[in-house]
């Protein structure tokens, strides 16, 4: 068991994401089948930005989401926060030239005011953070009314015919690429570990509630092992 407890998780998954911040997008590509860009526009498409919109990214990473935001709207504000430094090192090297507001932040306390964003996204953040039902709070809070949240993740493995090959996948192939390519094998047995111990969507569909989102839905991915979620923040309320 890899998993660390509360008291330490959030050290440890900083800890981590620096560790394998230049080899991240490498890795995720290949973990994913290259389907990891088609995730990241679909999140966007969800998040139903009007022209001009202003967007945060929290967990941004290397800011994926962000770009496949201004690839389909060029005239977004794009916050990409996160905790790890290098992780947004690695994406403002990347997509240098892009015009994305990148900011240190912790998604437990977010440092903007109530209401300031039109869309709310996160990616594999979810599962990595102390308390979910506190960072959806957060996300609702500095959301606009009638504004989305959109949370794409991973997922345990649903039971069913393809079960045991996913579980194969999740437990050896995945430590065996991380180790050769980004030589850090706690990582990628954190990641497995991390999503077969995860919620379903069904429970993160209702701590998405209990955060105060309506209309929350979500859409399965990838034989059930990767999921997004969304929800709105009705209208007429304050914060
Ligand atoms: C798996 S990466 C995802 C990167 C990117 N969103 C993507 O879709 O590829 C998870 C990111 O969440 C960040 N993270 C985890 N917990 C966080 C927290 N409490 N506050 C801010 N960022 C956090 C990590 O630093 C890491 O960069």
């Amino acid at each position: 068991m890899v998993l660390p407890d509360s008291h330490h998780k959030a050290g440890t998954v900083k800890n981590m994401f620096g560790r394998i911040a230049g080899r991240y997008d490498l890795m995720n590509r290949l973990m994913t089948f290259g389907r990891d860009k088609a995730w990241h526009r679909e999140v966007v498409q969800r998040a139903a930005l009007p022209k001009g919109a202003r967007l945060l990214d929290i967990g941004s990473g290397t800011g994926g989401i962000v770009c496949a935001a201004l690839d389909r709207n060029p005239d977004l504000l794009a916050v990409a926060a996160d905790f790890t430094f290098a992780m947004m090192a690695a994406g403002r090297k990347r997509h240098h030239g892009r015009t994305i507001h990148w900011c240190g932040a912790d998604a437990l306390a977010l440092p903007f005011g109530d209401n300031r964003f039109d869309a709310v996204t996160s990616g594999y953040l979810i599962r990595n953070v102390t308390d979910i039902r506190q960072a959806f709070e957060e996300q609702v809070r500095v959301l606009r009314p009638g504004g989305k949240v959109v949370c794409l993740d991973t997922s345990p493995p649903p039971p069913g015919l393809l079960q045991p090959f996913i579980k194969v996948y999740l437990q050896s192939a995945i430590p065996l690429a991380g180790s050769l390519i980004s030589g850090d094998t706690y990582a990628y047995r954190y990641l497995p570990e991390s999503t077969q111990n995860f919620h379903p969507p069904e429970k993160l569909q209702r701590l998405m509630r209990a955060a105060g989102l309506q209309q929350v839905g979500f859409r399965r991915l990838m034989f059930g092992t990767v999921v997004i979620l969304h929800g709105t923040k009705p209208r007429g309320t304050s914060p």
